[in-house]
This record gives C-alpha cells, sequence and structure tokens, in this order.
C-alpha cells in the first residue's frame, strides 16, 4: 500500500475505510484471491464458499490478505462484546444449512469471515454455538492488563478511559489502547484470540462512515488476530522490532514479518473449507 493510499493528499487526513463494494477494488481482490484459494480448497459446499470480509489492513510481509474484523458493541453493563450475526436456515446445493450471517451497517456481516488456518472446525464458529459474546481478557502481553485483569475476566470500558493517552513505549502513545482476549471461548474446547482497541481514530471516523458506525462503539473496535500466512498470533504495539518494518503503531506477526494497520479497513475475500459434517 502506498502512502498516498492511506493519507489521499487532497484531503491530508487518513482514510478509514478502504476499497468499494462492488467497485476495481474488490475486483481485484476476487481474481487474485480466487487463483490462490482454489488451489488449495474445495469450492464452496456446506458451510463453505467464498465471502467478503472486513479486514483490518495487510500492508507488508507474506500474509495474502488482512486480518477480520470483529463489530463490536458496549452492553448496557460497560462490558464490550463482539456482534455475532443472526442465525438462519438458508437452502444450499439442496440441503438445508445454519448459517450466521446478517446484515449490518450496509454489508452482509458473515461468521464465514472467521473461517480460515482450521477456525473453521472449532466450535466456536459454529452459527449455534452459545456465547454471550462478551470479550475476556487473555494477559499476558501489556502490563496495564495484567495488573487489572484475570485471564477470563470481561473487559469493562472503565478500564480504557486513558486510550486518548496510553502508551508502553512502542510507537506513539495515545494511538489506541489495546486489549488481548478471547471471544465465544468461556465453554468452549478451544479459544479464539482477538484484539479489542479503543482509539479516538476510530471514534472520529465512525462519525463519517455507515460500517464503522455500526460495527464501533465508543471507539472500540476489534479483530480476530490470527495471522493469514502461517496463522500465528500477530501483536500489536508488542515488540520493538516491529519498528523494522514500520509496524510500532500497528500490528507485526513475528513468524515472517506479515504487518498488519488496525486503522486501516479493507474488504478482503475469503474462502471457508465446507464443515466437517
Ligand atoms: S507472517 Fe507468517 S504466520 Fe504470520
Amino acid at each position: 500500500m502506498s502512502q498516498s493510499d492511506k493519507y489521499p493528499a487532497e484531503s491530508g487526513r487518513r482514510r478509514f475505510v478502504k476499497g468499494v463494494v462492488g467497485g476495481a477494488a474488490l475486483a481485484g481482490v476476487g481474481a487474485a484471491g480466487s487463483a490462490t484459494v482454489n488451489s488449495l480448497t474445495t469450492a464452496g459446499g456446506v458451510g463453505g464458499g467464498q465471502t467478503v470480509a472486513m479486514t483490518i489492513a495487510h500492508t507488508g510481509g507474506p500474509a495474502p490478505r488482512g486480518l477480520p474484523q470483529i463489530p463490536v458493541q458496549v452492553n448496557d453493563d460497560g462490558f464490550i462484546e463482539g456482534i455475532w450475526p443472526e442465525t438462519d436456515t438458508i437452502e444450499e446445493e439442496g440441503m438445508e444449512v445454519e448459517v450466521a450471517q446478517e446484515e449490518l451497517g450496509g454489508r452482509t456481516y458473515s461468521g464465514a469471515w472467521f473461517q480460515y488456518c482450521g477456525i473453521e472446525s472449532q466450535e466456536n464458529v459454529d452459527p449455534n454455538h452459545e456465547s454471550d459474546n462478551i470479550f475476556r481478557a487473555s494477559p499476558g502481553t501489556y502490563d496495564w492488563q495484567d495488573e487489572l485483569y484475570d485471564d477470563g475476566d470481561q473487559i469493562h470500558i472503565d478500564d480504557f478511559d486513558d486510550y486518548d493517552t496510553w502508551g508502553n513505549g512502542i510507537g506513539q502513545d495515545g494511538v489506541g489502547k489495546p486489549a488481548t482476549v478471547t471471544w465465544r471461548s468461556e465453554d468452549a474446547d478451544t479459544d479464539l484470540n482477538a484484539v479489542v482497541i479503543r482509539s479516538t481514530q476510530i471514534e472520529e471516523a465512525a462519525a463519517e462512515d455507515e460500517w464503522l458506525e455500526a460495527s464501533t462503539d465508543e471507539g472500540f473496535m476489534a479483530y480476530l488476530n490470527v495471522c493469514t500466512h502461517f496463522c500465528c498470533i500477530p501483536g500489536y504495539k508488542e515488540l520493538e522490532e516491529s519498528a523494522r518494518y514500520n509496524a510500532e503503531d500497528g500490528a507485526y506477526c513475528v513468524c515472517h514479518q506479515s504487518t498488519y494497520d488496525p486503522f486501516t479497513l479493507e474488504e478482503a475475500l475469503f474462502v471457508a473449507r465446507p464443515r466437517p459434517d
């Protein structure tokens, strides 16, 4: 991605949401994606198939696409939860199948956004998996989180009050305050790892964009923290060496140096494998 793409000269501001649904950018993603994907996966079957997800932008390294965004909301008690799409029964290839899919912020939001790296066979993304969808702390990355939370504690908006100034010595302060969390994992055998960030950039951009207005809340956004390259766990503002790859204020995957920008969202094509059953 060129700098001019991220920071259009005419506005002098960062363009938060990239990509045009149905436009040239999306067509390009589709063409490149399917060439890669068709050789790796079965064509769409029950529970499988292509989906266009909103992702935090892939900005460097070998990963093929960004990390899927998880729409969020702050519930009435102040806890941060991910939105899981409504489950519906549709007919696919002559069979009735359950899908988690709904219209949100002018887009089709689907549980299939999170089906790669073998996650498609995890119970967390089963359309009917029961969960309160509240993000739960998975400490060990940030000091602030280690001090406040035990593993599995629900994360709360009050603990992000300093989000406009927070820093940890990596990159700039005030970019966004993160928490490493699990999602839909409280009664599951496997964890779904995610990162939640509260940022003024998100707050401001949401005032001007239908998708962000629907998928973020009070400056909170979230994404699935599984690298689309070989499925490692990237780190947001976690490692000093990320600065060598211009990712000190973004997400950096130490395995093969892929980088992602949580503050630039773009569409990406994913192909989910059919469910094992
Ligand atoms: S860059 Fe290879 S797994 Fe992340």
